[in-house]
């Protein structure tokens, strides 16, 4: 694992953003896996303004999101489709048709989730894959207890994560108890996984991803056996890690061909 650490989540989303043109730009075909929550704004705020004052062109990009709540319309102000638009894709060139997001108003889960893993496959598999993490661990909603080697599927989320989202929801009465969601085996195929986390609440979450044991209790730790996973956090999302030091020296220590 890479661990770039950074002073601020401005930073951090700056390099972040660095990552994903540099594949967007040296691969004019590649496909993006996306994340939704408040970590992933800023880099998304930033590749608007890459594409806005350095044409950063996404024409040629396929995107598929991490998941989606079920039972709510993509119109629904919280759904992540509506996220998704209101911070990416009104803002850049990307295809509508080539836009991917789970579908949680399907009538035939199974055969959506098959589709969906059949469709990641057509377009070539994800080449770099963003991901956020819960404050339990979790990927995509790959909730703790979820199979390493699961595939895009409903979950049923915990009382932590409804949590997390109640104010969104008008209340955690409110929130769906039910989510689409990419499997731990779904990630981990992506050719690239770039985590970010910002902020003390994330600090135990990823201090176990990085230096715990590979448990499906947390399911961030499988990406200790994803070859190029990169992690860019902030200083308070840093602050557990035993390593911190010697990663800071690393990334420091960089040659110059392997910068971001
Ligand atoms: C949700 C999403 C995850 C995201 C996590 C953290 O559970 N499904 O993809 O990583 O929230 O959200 P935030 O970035 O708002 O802390």
């Amino acid at each position: 694992m890479e661990i770039i650490i950074q002073p601020d989540s401005r930073q951090a989303s700056l390099v972040a953003a660095r990552i994903v043109a540099r594949t967007v730009r040296e691969k004019p075909l590649a496909v993006l896996g996306l994340a939704t929550g408040n970590t992933p704004l800023q880099l998304y705020r930033n590749l608007v303004r890459m594409h806005r004052d350095e044409g950063l062109d996404f024409a040629g990009m396929t995107s598929f999101n991490l998941d989606e709540y079920v039972g709510i319309p993509p119109a629904h102000p919280s759904s992540f489709h509506s996220y998704m638009w209101a911070h990416l894709f009104s803002h850049i060139n990307m295809p509508k048709e080539r836009i991917n997001i789970p579908d949680g108003l399907t009538t035939d889960v199974p055969a959506a989730c098959r589709k969906y893993e059949q469709a990641i496959r057509s377009a070539g598999g994800i080449d770099v894959q963003v991901l956020g993490i819960g404050s339990n661990g979790h990927i995509g909603f790959n909730e703790p207890s979820s199979s390493l080697s699961s595939r895009t599927r409903i979950k049923t989320l915990t009382e932590e994560s409804r949590l997390d989202v109640a104010a969104a929801f008008g209340g955690e009465e409110g929130v769906p108890t039910h989510v689409l969601t990419m499997g731990l085996g779904t990630i981990m195929d992506a050719r690239k996984c770039l985590l970010l986390a910002f902020g003390k609440k994330k600090a135990r979450a990823v201090a176990r991803t990085v230096e715990g044991p590979v448990t499906a209790m947390v399911p961030g730790s499988v990406l200790q056996l994803h070859p190029r996973t990169i992690l860019v956090l902030d200083k308070d999302a840093a602050s557990e890690l035993e390593m911190a030091d010697y990663y800071a020296w690393v990334h420091e220590h960089k040659p110059d061909w392997q910068k971001y």
